[in-house]
Formats: structure tokens, sequence, C-alpha cells
């Protein structure tokens, strides 16, 4: 069960490389946390973990059971959705339908299920970050599947900030447009690029965190670009 009265957050994809971090650092603020992913964080305060099924409804049903066992009538001030994948293909590549169906799970199943679960656990005012992608405001003829699924994240954001989105009040929903993330991979995989231009993930943790408690908070359904250039970030909210 959740500590009453603490500050509390649900971090979806609570194992990654940014999720992980953003564990640590909403841990370092004194905030009660739990991660949602396919295995455990140990830094967490409790998890949730995903039985990958073939079927949406049954993993989206059993984390909302799971999560709502674990909070109870307890509410969160924020939920950040941090899941997601990367996978690259166009449309005439061998494993086109198998990429492409992976990126929707990884991203447009974990936001849905975040999105409802913002709906039954957030606290009024509270703040649903979604994992977008600033590649995916245009085409994306190199990488299908992952530029279907970031785009349809970046439409679920704009229609949780409508009216009667079942969002609670004044709570908002804001999406995070990467373009890259300076992770341990990403470092692993592109050992040559500049990582000048790769977004820190403190910087991001620390954005929601802010966002979180009031400091900055873009308006719900904001699309906001992360762009890093000479270790400079700028966070913009696409047109
Ligand atoms: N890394 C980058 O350069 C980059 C660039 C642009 C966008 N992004 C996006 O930012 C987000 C964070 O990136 P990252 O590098 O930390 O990713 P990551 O791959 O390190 O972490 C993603 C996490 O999501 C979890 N996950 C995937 N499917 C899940 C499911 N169905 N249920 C529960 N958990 C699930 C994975 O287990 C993993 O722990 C992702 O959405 C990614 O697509 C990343």
């Amino acid at each position: 069960m959740a500590a009453a009265g603490a500050h509390r957050v649900i971090i979806y994809g609570g194992k990654g490389a940014l999720g992980s971090r953003c564990v640590q650092y909403f841990k370092s603020k004194g905030w009660w946390v739990g991660s949602i992913d396919i295995a455990s964080n140990e830094d967490a305060d409790a998890n949730v973990l995903v039985q990958l099924s073939d079927s949406f409804t049954d993993q989206a049903e059993q984390v909302t059971a799971d999560v709502s066992r674990l909070l109870g009538e307890a509410k969160v001030g924020a939920i950040l959705c941090v899941a997601g994948g990367w996978a690259g293909g166009n449309a005439s590549d061998t494993a086109l339908y198998k990429s492409a169906d992976l990126m929707w799970k990884q991203s447009v199943w974990t936001s849905v299920i975040a999105a409802h679960l913002a709906t039954k656990h957030l606290k009024e005012g509270g703040l649903l970050t979604l994992p977008g992608a600033k590649a995916s405001l245009a085409g994306t003829p190199g990488m299908i599947g992952y530029g279907m699924a970031k785009a349809a994240v970046h439409q679920l954001c704009k229609s949780l900030a409508g009216d009667d989105s079942g969002l609670p009040s004044n709570a908002a929903a804001v999406a995070i447009l990467p373009v890259t993330l300076d992770t341990p991979m990403n470092r692993k995989w592109m050992p040559d690029a500049d990582f000048g231009s790769w977004t820190p993930l403190d910087y991001v943790a620390e954005t929601f965190f802010n966002w979180a408690t009031g400091t900055g908070r873009p308006p719900s359904g904001s699309l906001m670009q992360l762009v890093t250039s000479g270790g400079k970030t700028v966070a913009t909210p696409a047109l």
C-alpha cells in the first residue's frame, strides 16, 4: 500500500533507462514511487509487473487491477509513462510487421493504460506525461512502425487535453518529444556520436519533477520537443 499523505508517482516503464532515472530522482525528493514494467526496479517502493500477453485487453486489465490493489484509495500526483522502444525499417523491410506490432505494444498500449490509470488514480491538478518522439511530427520513412506509434501517442495527448477526456479536473497530459536521449544503449550503439546533442536523462527527470510540482508546467495537450545542442537542452512546444 502507498504511504498515506506522501507525494506519490507512478512510473510506467520504470525499469528502462529514462524510467530508472526518474525513479531515482523522485525518490531523492522523498516521493513514494511505484514502477510498472516487465521487470522490477529495486529502487522503487512498489512494482507492478506486466505480463506480456498477446492481447491488449488482458494486459490492460491486469495492470489496471494490480495498480488499484496497490494504491487503494490513495491518489498520485503524477503518472509518468516513459515505456517504449525503437525499431527502424521501411515499408519493404522483412521485419515490418513484427516491428510495427512491437512499437504499438511498447508505446501505444502503455500510453493508453497510463491514460486510464490517470482517470482512476491521478489527483485533481495532477500530471500525466506520455512518451512521444520529435521525429513523428513528420513522416518517418526509415522507421515506419516507430513513427506511427509515436504519432498515435501525440494524438492521445491532444485528446486527453480536450473537454470531458476523463482526466481529473485541472490535470495535464503532456507528451515529451525527444530526439536522442543520452542512454547507455545509445552510447553503446553510437559510440562516435556527438553526445552534446543528446538529451541528458537528468534533464528529463528534473523537468518532470518541476512540472509535477507546478513549476513551468506546459498547458495540457502540449507536445514538448526536447532539443539539445552543445550540451544545452531546450523544451519547446510543437505548433
Ligand atoms: N532513447 C532515445 O534516444 C529516445 C528517443 C526518442 C524517444 N524515446 C522514447 O523515450 C522513452 C524512454 O526511452 P528509453 O531510452 O528510456 O527506453 P528504454 O527502452 O530504456 O525503456 C523503455 C522501458 O519500457 C518498458 N516497456 C516496454 N513495453 C512495455 C509494456 N508493454 N509494459 C510495461 N513496460 C514496457 C521496457 O521494459 C523498458 O524498461 C521511450 O518511449 C522511447 O521510445 C527515446
